[in-house]
C-alpha cells in the first residue's frame, strides 16, 4: 500500500522551497507546474523532476485524481482562484501568504475548504522561524510574565523586486510582506481589536501605495503594540520583534543568530541580559511543509488554516484602511 503523500507544486520561484521540502520529506512528487516554461524547466532540472511530470497549466494538477496535496506559490492575486479550484477537486492545499488580498476572496477559500473537507494551510512561515518559535515558547512558559506590549517590523527593500504583480494597488506593502509581522504579533499576543495607522510614500515611486506604514494596535486584556512596515528601507531585511512583559523582555529577529532575554529578579531589578543563540533560518519552508504533510496525514491539527490566514488578512486590511481614512478601525474576525 502506498503511504507516501502524493504532491504537486504550483509556482516555482519561491515555491521551489516547498518542492525541496516535499522531496526531502519523502513525498511522491507527481507534478510540478509553472506557466513560465523557463521557470518550469529550471526547477525541473534543478530537482530532477522528469519532463512528463512538468506542466504549464495548473488545471492539469486540478484534474489529476492521484494528487493528494498541492503547494501554491503564485502571485498573490491568483491565490484564491487556484486554491479554491484545488480544494473543490479534493486536494489539500498549502497556499502562500497572504491567503488572499480581499475579504471576499478569503471567504471564498474558507467556503471551499469547509465544503470539500480538505485542509487549506496558509504559509505564514514566521511561525516556523527558529527565533520566533523560541520567542513563542518563552512567552508561553511565563518567563517574561504577563505581556503588556509587543511590536514587530517588516523592513525589506523591494526596489529590485517590485516591478511586477507586487505593484498592484491591492498588494499594499502591509498585506504583501507586512502580513508576516502582523501574523507574528497575532500568534505571539493575540488579535488586535483596534488599529490606527499612518503611512508615507518616499522611496518607491513605482508603487501606487505607501511604502512605509506604522500602526498602533490595541489587543485584548490591556495589551498594546505596534507594527512598522517599510518596503523601501535602505537596510538589510529584518523582522525585529520586541515583546515586553511584567517580568522580562524579549528582543528577537529572523535574521540574527541570537536573541536577547531580559528577566527581572525578585526585587524587580533587571538582570543581565541573556544572549540565546538561535538557528538562522528566516524561510524555514522545510518545516512548514513537514507540518502541512503531518496535518494532511492526520498526525497533528492544523493551526494556520484558512480561518487563521483570513484573520491576518483582516488585520492587515484594517491597518491599510486606517492609514487611508485617518480613522480608528476595529477588525472583524468573524470568519
Ligand atoms: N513566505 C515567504 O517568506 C515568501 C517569500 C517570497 C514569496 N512569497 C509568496 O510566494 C508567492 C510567489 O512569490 P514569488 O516571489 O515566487 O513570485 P515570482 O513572481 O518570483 O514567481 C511566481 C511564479 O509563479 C508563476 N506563475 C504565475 N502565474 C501562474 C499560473 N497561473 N500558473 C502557474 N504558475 C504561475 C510565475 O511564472 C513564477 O514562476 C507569493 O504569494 C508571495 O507572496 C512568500
Amino acid at each position: 500500500m502506498e503511504n507516501k503523500l502524493v504532491t504537486a507544486h504550483i509556482g516555482l520561484r519561491f515555491g521551489m522551497a516547498h518542492l525541496e521540502g516535499a522531496l526531502n520529506g519523502g513525498a511522491d512528487v507527481a507534478a510540478i507546474c509553472d506557466c513560465s516554461e523557463e521557470n518550469l524547466r529550471f526547477a525541473g532540472e534543478r530537482y530532477g523532476v522528469p519532463e512528463e511530470k512538468r506542466f504549464t497549466d495548473y488545471m492539469d494538477i486540478v484534474r489529476n485524481g492521484r494528487i493528494q496535496a498541492v503547494t501554491v506559490a503564485v502571485p498573490d492575486q491568483l491565490h484564491a482562484g487556484i486554491t479554491c479550484a484545488l480544494l473543490r477537486a479534493g486536494k489539500h492545499v498549502l497556499c502562500e501568504k497572504p491567503l488572499a488580498l480581499t475579504r471576499e476572496d478569503v471567504r471564498e477559500i474558507i467556503r471551499a475548504s469547509d465544503e470539500s473537507g480538505k485542509l487549506c494551510m496558509v504559509g505564514q512561515i514566521c511561525r516556523f522561524t527558529p527565533a520566533f518559535e523560541k520567542a513563542k515558547s518563552l512567552i508561553d512558559s511565563g518567563v517574561i510574565g504577563e505581556v503588556y506590549y509587543a511590536e514587530s517590523e517588516y523592513a525589506h527593500d523591494y526596489m529590485k523586486i517590485v516591478d511586477n504583480w507586487r505593484a498592484d494597488p491591492k498588494r499594499h506593502g502591509v498585506i504583501g510582506g507586512g502580513c508576516h509581522a502582523v501574523d507574528l504579533l497575532r500568534w505571539l499576543v493575540g488579535d488586535p481589536i483596534e488599529v490606527f495607522a499612518y503611512g508615507t510614500h518616499k522611496l518607491l515611486p513605482q508603487v501606487p501605495y505607501d511604502d512605509a506604514t506604522v500602526a498602533v494596535l490595541k489587543f485584548g486584556g490591556g495589551v498594546i503594540g505596534k507594527v512598522f512596515v517599510s518596503t523601501g528601507c535602505k537596510r538589510d531585511y529584518t523582522m525585529r520583534t520586541l515583546v515586553y512583559g511584567t517580568k522580562g523582555t524579549l528582543i528577537c529577529d529572523n535574521t540574527s543568530p541570537s536573541m536577547t532575554l531580559f528577566t527581572a529578579g525578585e526585587d524587580g531589578m533587571a538582570h543581565e541580559p541573556q544572549i540565546i543563540p538561535v538557528e538562522l533560518n528566516s524561510h524555514n519552508a522545510a518545516r512548514e511543509f513537514e507540518v502541512f504533510a503531518a496535518a494532511v496525514k492526520g498526525e497533528r491539527p492544523l493551526e494556520t488554516d484558512a480561518r487563521e490566514g483570513a484573520k491576518t488578512v483582516e488585520a492587515c486590511l484594517s491597518i491599510i484602511e486606517s492609514s487611508v481614512t485617518g480613522k480608528i478601525v476595529h477588525p472583524n474576525y468573524d470568519f
